[in-house]
């Protein structure tokens, strides 16, 4: 991963291959961010060139001007924040977005100086963060035409200040984890089925401290894990149940994360069109988010237990598939009828929740890839939080901090009806209207009386256009920073 390091060196003096200035809009025009930090003149020429060059501070975007001698690094470059702050500062997500555009356009560059708003620990926080989570690539079958940048240097009055340390630490383990759930979504299918995954969550725990235990079919066929079992049954490659658990002897509250992993959805037997298929290597996001929340937890010796169930199976059509009017029965002995073996989320998660109750944590939190219903509801970078009105306010907070779009979403009591089923105790899909509120109600028969929130990533887990801010196309790492986030809190 890229290296970070904070300094309080002058800018002019630092030695990189490319200064990023943060720049603001203001009605007077473009403002830069540096805080006194820059010589008098060299700040005249570089706002002289801004103007002259059209730049407008509009956020996200990204202008390169040579420095003309005047300063050690041969390139400026002008990262746009958006509306210039007021009194109040730049709030934490619009500096990771500015650090994060900036060193995800700066790719093929070695070094970078970041000159943006870090007068606090927060801000400095959110600096690297950005920073690190822009500098991305997932190289794993081809080389990247420009690598991530290798060094950057934050520049801060508070570089050696312990508290500025610790959030840029903070920052460097939450941008290994959203890069790990990065690579497992990216990862071709081909190469990422139940096993390898389960394999995968091993070689990461690996000199740690977080335990991991698999369940291969068999012991899920023993355990009556009906769920994942039947999902899996059409593919060659079996399905897994694994367990992580980072446990510090401190703990005082326990949390459960139940992820869907699916490594493949085509659909099974109910299969999907070749359009709709093409994605879904990523509907095992939630898993990935699973796994390194607890790697970071642990990393962060975060004083809470943390237990995560990665539900993985394959969804094929074959000879050995489930079919539409099969009856199941889930772990904890439920019975349901499989209308659409494309509802398959529901089903694997079903038993991971069933599972992770039987620990009795004190609160249980979903994340799923689960419905095509939730992208129609909140499009492509919002994601849903259904659940218990305490826990899903919880979350909704946490995302808040975390700089993660997430939205409360109802559970609505009368969408139940139509989950119920002539011969089994439901029916795993109902009223296609609210499908995303059905699939919530499906889930909520599995939690009891537990605190719980279920979390639809379905479209933020996967970006499908083009690159923004720190996000790159592909695998985003979504819900990582906000499990984090709702453990820290
Ligand atoms: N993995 C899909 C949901 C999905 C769709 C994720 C688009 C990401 C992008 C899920 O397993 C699925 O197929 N859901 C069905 C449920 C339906 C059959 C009730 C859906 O949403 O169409
Ligand atoms: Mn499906
Ligand atoms: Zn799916």
């Amino acid at each position: 991963m890229t290296t970070l390091k904070l300094t309080s060196a002058e800018p002019a003096r630092l030695d990189v291959d490319v200064l990023v200035i943060g720049v603001g809009s203001a009605p007077s025009g473009p403002e830069l961010l540096d805080a006194g930090a820059l010589p008098a003149g060299l700040r005249l020429t570089v706002t002289a060139s801004a103007s002259a060059l059209g730049v407008t501070g509009e956020a996200g975007t990204l202008t390169r001007i040579p420095s003309g001698g005047e300063l050690k690094a041969p390139v400026v470059a002008l990262v746009g924040v958006g509306a210039a702050p007021g009194r109040d500062g730049l709030d934490p997500e619009t500096l990771r977005r500015a650090a994060g555009a900036a060193t995800r356009q700066l790719a093929g560059v070695r070094g970078v100086g970041l000159l943006l708003p870090a007068e606090t620990a927060e801000q400095v926080g959110a600096v690297a963060e950005g920073a690190l989570l822009g500098a991305y690539a997932f190289t794993r079958y081809h080389a990247a035409e420009r690598g991530p940048v290798e060094r950057v240097e934050l520049i801060t009055p508070r570089a050696r200040e312990a508290a500025a340390k610790r959030a840029a630490e903070r920052a460097e383990v939450v941008a290994a984890a959203v890069h790990g759930t990065r690579d497992l979504v990216n990862t071709a299918p081909i190469d990422l089925f139940p096993a390898a995954f389960a394999d995968r969550a091993k070689a990461a725990a690996k000199g740690t401290k977080v335990k991991v235990s698999v369940l291969d079919e068999k012991a899920l066929a023993d355990g009556g894990y009906g769920g994942l079992v039947a999902v899996g049954q059409g593919s060659s490659r079996p399905p897994r149940l694994v367990r992580v658990s980072w446990s510090p002897a401190r703990a005082k509250r326990s949390v459960a994360l139940v992820g869907k992993g699916i490594t493949f959805d085509s659909g099974g037997l109910s299969i999907k069109p070749a359009k709709g298929m093409e994605a879904m290597k990523s509907d095992m996001a939630g898993a990935a988010a699973v796994l390194h929340t607890v790697l970071a937890a642990a990393a962060l010796e975060l004083p809470v237990k943390v237990t995560g169930w990665l539900c993985l199976a394959e969804n094929m059509p074959s000879g050995t598939a489930q079919r539409p009017s099969d009856v199941i029965t889930q772990r904890g002995g439920t019975t349901v009828e499989v209308l659409n073996t494309d509802a398959e989320g529901r089903l694997v998660l079903a038993d991971g929740l069933v599972a992770a109750r039987e620990e009795k944590p004190d609160t249980l939190v979903d994340i799923a890839t689960l419905t095509g219903a939730q992208v129609v509801a909140l499009g492509p970078r919002v994601s849903a939080v259904m659940g218990t009105d305490d826990t899903r306010t919880a979350v909704v907070e946490a995302a808040a901090r975390a700089g993660e779009q997430f939205w409360p979403m109802p559970l609505p009591v009368e969408l139940r009806a139509s989950l119920s089923s002539k011969v089994a105790d439901l029916a795993n899909i109902g009223d296609r209207m609210g499908g995303m509120l059905v699939a919530g109600l499906f889930l909520k028969e599995f939690v009891g009386d537990t605190p719980w929130a279920h979390l639809d990533i379905a479209g933020p887990a996967f970006n499908e256009a083009g690159a923004h801010d720190y996000t790159p196309v592909g695998g985003t790492g979504v819900g990582v920073r906000t499990l984090l986030s709702l453990l820290e809190g």
